[in-house]
């Protein structure tokens, strides 16, 4: 469903990401775990058509990007590692102006909205102000808007930093119901090992813009002799995921955090 060949992205002299090749199956949860700049967001991005790659190839569904980037926006589904809905508008709002911007036929566009309040758990909550909901709720609403055109493939990035231990298995539960439920397949990003070894079918961990290791976390931990993914990272990448991460990345990390609580 998506096919990465020698991705690669620079931002002026850094090397953002370097030459990443994977294959990622159709209903698959396959997570991208790394520290700090290790390129997650990049990767993303570059899937969800918002950042041309500087070379190599993206295929989604069997179209090339950046090319055929129009027609793979149709089929795909983003959520960003920065917060995106207006605090401002009622969840119900929020869904309306997203099912809108996708062109959501309007005789539709009630019943697909209410149909995904309820898949989030959110049904009670949708005449409420996005500022008014819980950081769990917000991330979940997020969900919600990128599931409303049906896209094949949802991208996910760090969706559950800066929530609390509960918040965060509540939108692990939604990821769970729409494994069952739903046809999509997701990429996820994560620097959190427990949330990679819950969700994740299959695993690439990511460092200074390489893929180091790939394949179930089974497979992933036997190749590193080690017995949980957290030994088998420090295995590989040669610190703990929390080191590491400059100015810039801890102060955003802190405000998304400030805005979830
Ligand atoms: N727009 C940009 N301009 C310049 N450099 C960038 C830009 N975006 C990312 N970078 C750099 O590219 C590298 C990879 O960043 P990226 O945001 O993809 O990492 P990440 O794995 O998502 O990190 P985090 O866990 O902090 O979100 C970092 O060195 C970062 O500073
Ligand atoms: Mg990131």
């Amino acid at each position: 469903m998506i096919l990465t060949n020698n991705l690669t992205r620079y931002f002026g002299l850094t090397k953002a990401v370097d030459g990443i090749s994977i294959n990622i199956n159709e209903g698959e949860v396959f997570g991208l775990l790394g520290a700090n700049g290790a390129g997650k967001t990049t990767t993303v991005r570059m899937m969800a058509t918002l950042l041309p790659p500087t070379s190599g190839t993206i295929q989604i569904n069997g179209f090339t990007l950046p090319k055929q980037a129009e027609l793979v926006r149709n089929f795909i589904g983003y959520v960003p590692q920065a917060l995106s809905s207006d605090g401002s508008l009622t969840g119900y709002e929020n869904l309306l102006i997203f099912a809108k911007l996708v062109s959501l036929p309007r005789k539709e566009r009630e019943q697909v909205i209410n149909k995904m309040l309820t898949l989030m758990g959110l049904e009670n909550f949708s005449k409420r102000l996005v500022r008014e909901y819980s950081g769990g709720m917000i991330r979940k609403l997020e969900i919600a808007q990128a599931l409303l055109h049906h896209p094949k493939v949802l991208l996910l990035d760090e969706i559950t930093v800066g929530l609390d231990p509960v918040a965060r298995h509540s939108v692990w539960s939604v990821l769970e119901t729409l494994r069952k439920e739903y046809d999509v397949t997701v990429l996820l990003t994560t620097h959190y090992m427990d949330e990679a070894e819950a969700l994740c079918d299959r695993l690439a961990i990511m460092d200074y813009g390489k893929i180091i290791a790939l394949g179930t976390l089974q497979e992933i931990m036997a190749n590193t002799n080690t017995t949980n993914l957290e030994d088998a990272f420090i295995a590989l990448v040669g610190h703990h995921v929390e080191e590491g991460g400059d100015f810039s990345e801890t102060r955003r990390l802190r405000r998304t955090t400030r805005r979830l609580q």
